[in-house]
């Protein structure tokens, strides 16, 4: 099998506005030059994979204009809403792409090869933290039950592990330890992409390596005891998926054009 080749694009946080900017960050335009820097690149993906907080005030217009700008990728576009993310809206403007209605929970499941990608949906409405239930876990179970595909990837906005900063594991995921409990049951999950931390991070959990993703905009010190901002480039993530395992990197653009506010 040729490699399997994913985009993951992660805490996009849009306005409405095109103008406004998320403590001196315009989010927008990070993300078009996010989009412009992997046009020109050449790379082509199989899909795209977006790790929540689409949008940061959870307008229809600021979902309109994600779809805009991902517009070269909405026939291989995959969502899971981040806790910046309205599921009744996000779903309104991705119709095309996501099942379901209303509030109902955002997962998704593609074949990629030999391996089964599952996005779980880690929102809980209100909350900057989130949850992963019992029924999720069934759920990723009956996926992998039906498939019995060789190896899992998942992706989630919030990562299923703690990744050692005060502040991000305070709002980090409820009931994680249910996802890990099976990690280390079901050997085949062997891949975990996360957004949330607007940073890279890598850790593990039974068989499952555990990475984070840099946000397309705003970019988050891991360090001390509040939520700290800095002065770093966008990024986004390739993975490859191969019948041998895989390979994975984040690519940051080659300049950082703008400074945060702290
Ligand atoms: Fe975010």
């Amino acid at each position: 099998m040729a490699a399997v080749r994913i985009l993951q694009l992660t805490d996009l946080h849009v306005f409405k506005d095109p103008g406004v900017r998320l403590k001196g960050i315009p989010t927008r335009e990070l993300l078009e030059d996010v989009v412009r820097h992997i046009i020109d690149s050449g790379r082509n993906f199989d899909h795209v994979v977006v790790t929540g907080d689409h949008t940061h005030d959870e307008m229809p217009q600021s979902y309109q204009a994600v779809r805009t700008i991902l517009s070269p990728w909405l026939d291989r576009l995959w969502q899971v809403p981040g806790n910046h993310d309205d599921r009744t809206v996000l779903r309104s403007v991705f119709g095309d792409r996501i099942r379901g209605s209303g509030q109902e929970q955002i997962n998704f499941s593609f074949n990629a090869g030999g391996w089964l990608c599952l996005g779980i949906d880690t929102h809980v409405p209100g909350s900057v933290s989130g949850k992963i239930e019992p029924d999720q876990i069934n759920w990723i179970r009956q996926q992998i039950d039906l498939v019995n595909p060789e190896r899992v990837a998942l992706f989630q906005h919030h990562p299923p592990v703690d990744v050692g900063s005060f502040w991000m594991d305070s709002i980090g995921l409820e009931g994680k330890e249910r996802l890990q409990n099976l990690f280390l049951e079901e050997h085949r999950i062997q891949l975990v992409c996360c957004g949330h931390v607007h940073h890279e991070f890598h850790g593990h959990a039974g068989n499952a390596h555990i990475c984070t993703t840099p946000a397309t905009g705003i970019q988050f010190s891991p360090a001390g005891t509040q939520a700290t901002f800095v002065a770093e480039p966008p990024g986004y993530r390739v993975i490859e998926l191969t019948d041998d395992g895989f390979f994975t990197n984040v690519c940051r653009l080659p300049v950082t054009r703008f400074s945060p506010d702290n």
